[in-house]
């Protein structure tokens, strides 16, 4: 059950409509388009047969719908969906010639399919309220997750509006979307990316925080059925990346310098096994936890704790106590000296070296996967200016953290690594043919 949208500011009594707009906003993923951003969309969606079918998803007052019949005339057949009757209303008194379904789009059956489909679809990850924006609609995820060929791990509700969409073109119809960048470079999406490119052209114009207020990098994806390749724009018509073929792999701002950082060294996840620390939920359930400081107890270290080169090992963030001693027991790595990298510092490289072994509830700690390693030597490299252009270059803000993909792209000069690495590599490189 969702509720509906009450009019600006107003509550009432009962449970299922005592959202104010700005509650509502928030569960059904309601970001407004700046009408710059609307018109350039409507720019990228020329119709190439008159009149066409045009789709609207999660269409509210259907903005792109009104600006494509301003822009290309009314004689095309323009459809919006949209779950909210009174934005539905709305849309019906702007637009009158179009038509629109009150469904969820998601779970919406057609027959139809489109030439052009365009607009903002909600953004957010579905579930419990307490953490996740879209918890409204969680009792239909598992419909949602039944009906998606794309949805992997927590997913977002972005991507499953985006493989709806395609797979309602016709075969040469086109899609265009502003949705957040983390589907460039998320794991999550690796399936989705692999979807695209099999479907089509796949053009990103990376636009940045578009959205007043928001605090999220946004990104048009445009994708043309029967045609391949990917495209990457630095914002409306810089190109910067062009590729005849595309399979689905992360999508970053490849140019020749921060690669020369790849090509002239061992990539991280070469040398070393990334980990992730002991979750919230496991030190909380672990016998030997407390909440006050003690006798032998040292703090559960956060992301707060590490700073370039050095850990506070005094100041308790995590409002947890733990026995130095028995920190191997959350987590086996925690008993030897090792690399740790911030995972909640922005698209940075943060690392220091945690000697004393100490408990963690965060970020990613790094363990060599053989002897002679200099961690000290290893943890200055990956906190030089290099290696912050480098990250900051290739994936700008496209996701607020450092991810595991691209930590361990990073490369190691070859002076950082022992004997067994990089003889590995030199196979690898000979094998693949790379080796000049
Ligand atoms: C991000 S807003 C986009 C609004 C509009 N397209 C714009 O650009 O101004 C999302 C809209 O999606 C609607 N919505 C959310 N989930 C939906 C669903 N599953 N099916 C259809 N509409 C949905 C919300 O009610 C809201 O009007």
């Amino acid at each position: 059950m969702f509720t509906l949208l009450p009019s600006e500011g107003e509550r009432t009594e009962q449970p299922e409509a005592s959202l104010t707009r700005e509650d509502y906003d928030r569960a059904f993923g309601v970001v407004y388009t700046p009408p710059a951003l609307v018109e350039f969309m409507v720019s990228l969606a020329a119709p190439a047969v008159s009149p066409c079918r045009v789709l609207e998803p999660a269409c509210a007052d259907a903005p792109f719908l009104r600006a494509f019949a301003r822009r290309y005339g009314e004689t095309h057949a323009l459809t919006g969906v949209e779950i909210n009757p009174d934005s539905l209303r709305g849309a019906a008194r702007l637009l009158p010639s179009a038509t629109f379904h009150e469904a969820d789009f998601l779970l919406w059956d057609t027959e139809e399919r489109f030439d052009i489909v365009i607009g903002n679809p909600p953004y957010g990850i579905i579930g419990d309220g307490s953490h996740y924006p879209i918890h409204l609609l969680k009792e239909r995820k598992a419909q949602y997750r039944a009906r998606s060929r794309t949805w992997r791990g927590k997913y977002n509700i972005y991507g499953a509006f985006i493989e709806r969409a395609v797979n309602l073109l016709k075969p040469d119809g086109k899609l265009v979307f502003v949705v957040p960048a983390s589907w460039l470079v998320l794991d999550d999406f690796q399936t989705l990316r692999a979807f695209l490119a099999q479907m089509g052209r796949v053009r990103v114009f990376y636009l940045g925080r578009v959205f007043p207020k928001r605090n999220v990098s946004a990104v048009v994806l445009l994708l043309e059925r029967g045609q391949q390749g990917l495209e990457l724009y630095d914002g409306m018509e810089h190109l910067a990346l062009r590729r005849e073929r595309y399979t689905g792999e992360i999508i970053r701002f490849e140019a020749e310098d921060p690669l020369q950082v790849e090509r002239a060294g061992v990539p991280l996840g070469e040398v070393f096994h990334i980990h992730f620390a002991a979750r919230s939920p496991e030190i909380r359930r672990h016998p030997a936890v407390r909440s006050e400081p003690g006798e032998g107890l040292v703090p559960v270290l956060t992301g707060r704790n590490l700073r370039a080169g050095w850990i506070d090992y005094d100041t308790c963030y995590s409002g947890w106590w733990f026995p130095k001693e028995r920190a191997p027991e959350l987590r086996s790595f925690y008993a030897f000296p090792h690399l740790v990298v911030a995972h909640t510092k922005g698209t940075s490289v943060v690392a220091a070296v945690d000697d004393r072994c100490y408990p963690w509830r965060e970020e990613f700690h790094l363990v060599p996967k053989e002897d002679g390693i200099d961690l000290h030597a290893v943890c200055d490299y990956l906190n030089s200016v290099r290696v912050q252009e480098y990250v900051r270059f290739l994936y700008r803000d496209f996701v607020p953290h450092l991810t595991a993909t691209m930590l361990r792209r990073v490369c190691l000069p070859l002076n950082l690594v022992c004997h067994k690495s990089l003889h590995n590599q030199l196979s690898l490189d000979i094998e693949g043919g790379n080796y000049e």
